[in-house]
């Protein structure tokens, strides 16, 4: 996934592209580049095998004026991360630069017709097939005589080469000779239109937006803007020119700065007293013992007729799901199966009429879960949401569903999402158990432990300086084990890829009974494993499986919700947090992990906030 900016209007492009593709960067950042049009003529390309700040330097050092531009920060998908592979691409020696994000799926084809034509390629992306492509179009239009050179032929060209195209793209394409033309088009792949006063811009979000403009316009797919300093109009691939939806930009983006924190992980692991409220804030109905949600769009005759329910995503939604698998069959007793969305798009499982499919996600652009819900959704079933960013392309195409109002996540590692996901699911499985059997006593139950969520998570956080020292004395480990039963079998495989993914230290999670059946082999001194072992139901098969881990050597850090001597006197290490009902442990308990793998990361020198060959959402399949 990508990130792309454009600016066109009065003032010079530079700032606007460098603060926007600052604030796009977790979205990749093997290499970044910007492109303007120069007020003496030509357009100017500045490109670093870097991040932002290596492109800042390079432009402090070298200039790049003008008052219509784009840029691109890069998670490479074709091609390495090298300069000539950055974006944006020059087509057809020096007519166009285009910058884009997504997967041209024919680009070979196309490229080599277009090298059979002549045309010189410097990279190995798709993106500058693209490029090249438009540039082709614009110069037969010309040769045909039916372009004469105007705006609209530079339109035409975009339109032309967009419909010999198969895959995804978000683009946008600059003119060397329109200068007061920035063209915008998306087909799978986000692009917001912020709309300003004489100056007009382009994002792959809203974060971008954020301080330059409150209006904006969510691009469709197969929608073109066609976007001049004090103009915009919006065509249809089909249907021609429609009227923009402007809309106004949610105070939710707003504040994506990291407000005195080393990390943006560390601001939202922090922030999670507060996500959760605001996951929980008007969604509790008291007087009827049940939750309450506005986006589901199914009548409670439909609700009650849900026979099994879908729960897909990856990565830590997936591990999201899972819970929610728990969840919903113990307090609804609707049968539910999680699934990885990129397995259910090709797997075809047989769904009932009476089934629904949730698709739960942080960004609402995985592209995979995005797959996912098409397939069902084209074979009539009703899709739902789970997400964290309002307009995205999921939260668009789904049937219906609940944001999270986890407020942006920037940081790779997905923590207050998760924990905003879990606090939804749980409302979910509330809402659905008290269309059925689930009594009053115990939804009242249920809502005043939801009710304590945040002061909970607030007290978790003190354990930060005791898992510090934890951090300190594992930090070198190349090995670790999560281990949980239960509710917690999710929880240590979110705890395991919050470690992978930002340490990268290989950790597995599994059910702790699972111990005996191969993994135990890896326990020895050098493997610390750590055990998630709250009061429950199945706390005494957790102590046994850590006993177990301990007569063959293995360190155990241990996570316990009371005063436990038993774990005290065995483990090596232990973390207490508060007691909550086994179905809201994983909130609670995802606490500690985030902050270890947090200090554990720092400890070892990586990048927190944008580990290595990771994007915050991957929009490639
Ligand atoms: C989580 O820490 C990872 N960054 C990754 O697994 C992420 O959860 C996954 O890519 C799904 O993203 P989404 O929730 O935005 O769909």
């Amino acid at each position: 996934m990508c990130g792309i900016v454009g600016y066109v209007g009065s003032k010079d492009a530079c700032p606007f592209l460098i603060s926007g593709l600052q604030r796009l960067e977790y979205r990749g950042y093997d290499s970044a580049g910007i492109s303007t049009l120069r007020p003496t003529g030509g357009l100017g390309v500045t490109k670093v095998a870097g991040r932002v700040a290596d492109l800042d330097s390079a432009l402090q050092r070298q200039a790049l004026t003008g008052a219509l531009g784009i840029g691109h920060t890069r998670w490479a998908t074709h091609g390495a991360a090298t300069e000539d592979n950055a974006h944006p691409h020059i087509g057809g020696q020096g007519i166009l630069s285009l910058a884009h994000n997504g997967v041209i799926e024919n680009y070979e084809s196309l490229k080599f017709a277009l090298q059979a034509k002549g045309y010189a390629f410097r990279s190995q992306t798709d993106s500058e097939v693209v490029a090249h492509l438009i540039a082709d179009c614009f110069k037969n239009a010309a040769a045909d005589q039916h372009g004469d050179g105007s705006v609209q032929s530079g339109i035409e060209a975009v339109q032309e080469a967009l419909s010999q195209l198969r895959g995804t793209y978000g683009l946008v394409v600059m003119f060397r000779d329109y200068p007061d033309l920035l063209i915008a088009a998306r087909c799978g792949s986000p692009l917001v239109v912020g709309v300003g006063k004489d100056e007009q811009f382009v994002a792959s979000d809203t974060s971008p937006l954020v301080g330059f403009t409150e209006r904006i316009i969510y691009l469709a797919d197969h929608q073109l803007a066609v976007i001049r300093s004090n103009n915009i109009q919006v065509l249809h691939r089909d249907q021609g020119r429609i009227r923009p939806d402007i809309q106004t930009l949610s105070s939710q983006t707003v504040d994506a700065n990291l407000e005195g924190y080393g990390h943006y992980m560390l601001k939202e692991i922090y922030e999670q007293p507060e996500s959760i409220q605001n996951a929980l804030r008007g969604r509790l109905d008291k007087d009827n013992a049940t939750a309450k949600f506005g986006g589901l769009n199914l009548t409670t005759q439909q609700l009650r007729g849900i026979q099994r329910i879908i729960l897909t995503g990856c990565g830590t939604s997936w591990h999201s799901a899972l819970v929610g698998e728990y969840l919903i069959e113990e307090l609804a007793r609707i049968p539910v199966e999680v699934e990885y969305a990129s397995e259910l798009r090709y797997r075809n499982p047989p769904v009932d009429h009476d089934t629904i499919v949730f698709g739960i996600t942080q960004s609402g652009e995985t592209a995979d879960t995005l797959a996912a819900l098409r397939e069902v959704k084209r074979k009539g079933h009703h899709t739902l949401a789970l997400c964290n960013v309002i307009g995205s392309s999921i939260a668009q195409e789904a049937d219906g569903g609940v944001y999270l109002h986890a407020g942006p996540e920037i940081g790779v590692a997905s923590t207050k999402a998760f924990t905003s996901q879990l606090t939804v699911l749980s409302m979910l499985a509330l809402y659905f158990g008290r269309l059925r059997h689930l009594s009053f006593e115990a939804g009242q139950r249920i809502i005043s432990q939801l009710e304590s969520l945040p002061s909970l998570v607030e007290k978790t956080l003190e354990c930060h300086g005791q898992v510090k020292e934890i951090a300190e004395r594992y930090a070198d480990a190349t090995n670790f084990l999560y281990l949980g039963r239960n509710y917690n079998f999710p929880t240590a495989l979110e705890g395991a890829l919050k470690l992978k993914e930002i340490s990268y230290i290989h950790a597995e999670g599994y059910p702790a009974a699972e111990m005996k059946h191969g993994p135990i082999a890896l326990v020895d001194e050098r493997t610390p494993s750590v055990f998630i072992v709250p009061q429950g139901t199945v706390y005494d098969k957790v102590l046994s499986n850590l006993q177990e881990v301990k007569a063959r050597g293995g360190p155990v850090i241990a996570i316990v919700d009371h005063d436990d001597r038993q774990v005290t006197n065995l483990a090596d290490a232990v973390i207490q947090i508060p007691q909550i009902e086994d179905f809201l442990q994983p909130i609670v308990a995802a606490i500690p992990l985030q902050l270890l793998s947090y200090e554990i990361a720092l400890l070892r020198g990586c990048d927190v906030d944008k580990p290595r060959n990771l994007a915050k959402s991957v929009t490639v399949e």
